[in-house]
Formats: C-alpha cells, structure tokens, sequence
C-alpha cells in the first residue's frame, strides 16, 4: 500500500485507544507498530522493582544503564521485554501506571528512549504512538494523527481493558489516574504532550475502532 518508507506518528492524552488504532492501522497497511508508551511503563516497572528514588539522578542514570527493552511478537502478540523477561502484563498494572507519568517527566529517561525509539525508525517504515512522536521523536513524520476522547468515555474503556486482562480497579481509580496522568504529560518541561499545528485531530468519543481506522486509511491513502 505505501510504496516508501513511511512514519506514522499517533499522540494523544492516556486511554484515547491509540494503542489499539495503531495496531489495526499496523496490520491493515503491513508496517511495524511501536507502542512507546509500553518503553516508559518498562522503566517505570525497573524504579518499582530495584525500590529506586527517581529523585536521585545519579541513581536514575545508573539504572537506566541497565535497563534494555525490546519487543517481540509472542503469539502474534506486540510483547515488551525487559533485561530479557516478557513484562507485558505487569506494565499494565495499576501500581505502574500510578508513578509512570513521573518517571516519563525526568529528562534522563526521556533522552535514553527517545533515542531507541529514533533509531527504531531509521531504516523501516513504521507506526508508533505516545505523547511526543510528532512533536519530538519524528517531527517529519509523514502523518501526525492526535487522538482525543471524552474523559468519562476513555476511563471506561481503560476499566473494560484493564477486567479484560484480569485486572481489577475501580471506575473512579481508573477516571483519576488518567487525569492525573493528563496533568503531568502536558505540563512537564521535557516533550510535553502538544497539539501540534500539522497533526490532524481525531475526536473518537462517538467512534467505533472500525470508523476510526476506516477514516485513518481514507487519509493515508488519499
Ligand atoms: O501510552 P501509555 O498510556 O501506555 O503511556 C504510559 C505513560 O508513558 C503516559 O502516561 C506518559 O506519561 C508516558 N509517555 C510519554 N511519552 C510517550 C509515551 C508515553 O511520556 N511518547
């Protein structure tokens, strides 16, 4: 479908599904997917385990020398793997998700998977979300989507997502850490989250996942 090396960049606030779009969008036109949001969530999870203080820089680059992610496909599955060991269901737990926006906010972290995430897309075409790939990671990307919801709407997907995998939490804790996670990606000093003037917006509150990436191909491919 896309006859040169294309990057997709998908930005938007917590839980928009970015995620599952890019996915679809992955397998619909062929190319690798990316979900650097899963890179932050890995690191987070390195602080929870070795019990660091991320206020401690000197501790933070000794840890982040450590600290190797990659990804693999485990039963056609995007799996992320830390120093080697498949994380991808402990990355999602509530307990990550309560310090990762903080541990994203430290420039350190921020310079070391920016750069794998750069050098991710340097030969092969692909899709990655986040909060800063079209404004930071890929600003040439050749599409920038931002992806926006209703909060209420977002934090009951993420509830149904989070039961779907067996892991219990209620409405309110789900609703408050996505705003609280909101709050720190757009407000912190290094590659906040942005809107940026070329990124083309998607409000999916009233879309089901398949108009959703219906109206994405419309727009790659047009
Ligand atoms: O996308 P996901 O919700 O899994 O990302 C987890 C957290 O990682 C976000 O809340 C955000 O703080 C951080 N993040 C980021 N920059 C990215 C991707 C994620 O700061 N490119």
């Amino acid at each position: 479908m896309l006859n040169k090396k294309t990057i997709i960049a998908i930005d938007g606030y917590s839980s928009c599904g970015k995620s599952t779009l890019a996915k679809d969008l992955a397998k619909s036109i062929n190319i690798a997917y990316v979900d650097s949001g899963a890179m932050y969530r890995a690191v987070a999870l390195y602080f929870i385990d070795n019990s660091l203080k991320f206020t401690d820089s000197s501790e933070v680059n000794i840890a982040l020398a450590k600290i190797n992610i990659h990804f693999d496909i485990i039963d056609g599955v995007n799996t992320t793997f830390l120093n080697n060991n498949n994380v991808e269901k402990e990355i999602r737990s509530p307990k990550v998700a309560s310090i990762v926006s903080e541990v994203a906010a430290i420039p350190e972290v921020r310079t070391k998977l920016v750069a794998l995430q750069r050098e991710m897309g340097e030969t092969n075409s692909l899709i990655m979300d986040g909060r800063d790939i079209g404004s930071n990671v890929f600003p040439n990307a050749d599409f920038k989507f931002f992806i926006t919801a209703d909060p209420k709407v977002r934090a009951e997907r993420r509830l149904l997502e989070l039961r779907g995998k067996g892991i219990e939490s209620s409405f309110e804790d789900v609703f408050n850490n996505l705003k609280h996670r909101d709050h720190i990606d757009t407000t912190r000093k290094t590659n906040p989250l942005i809107q940026t003037k070329d990124a083309i917006v998607i409000d999916n509150t009233e879309l089901t996942k398949e108009a959703q990436l219906a109206l994405i191909l419309s727009i790659i491919n047009k």
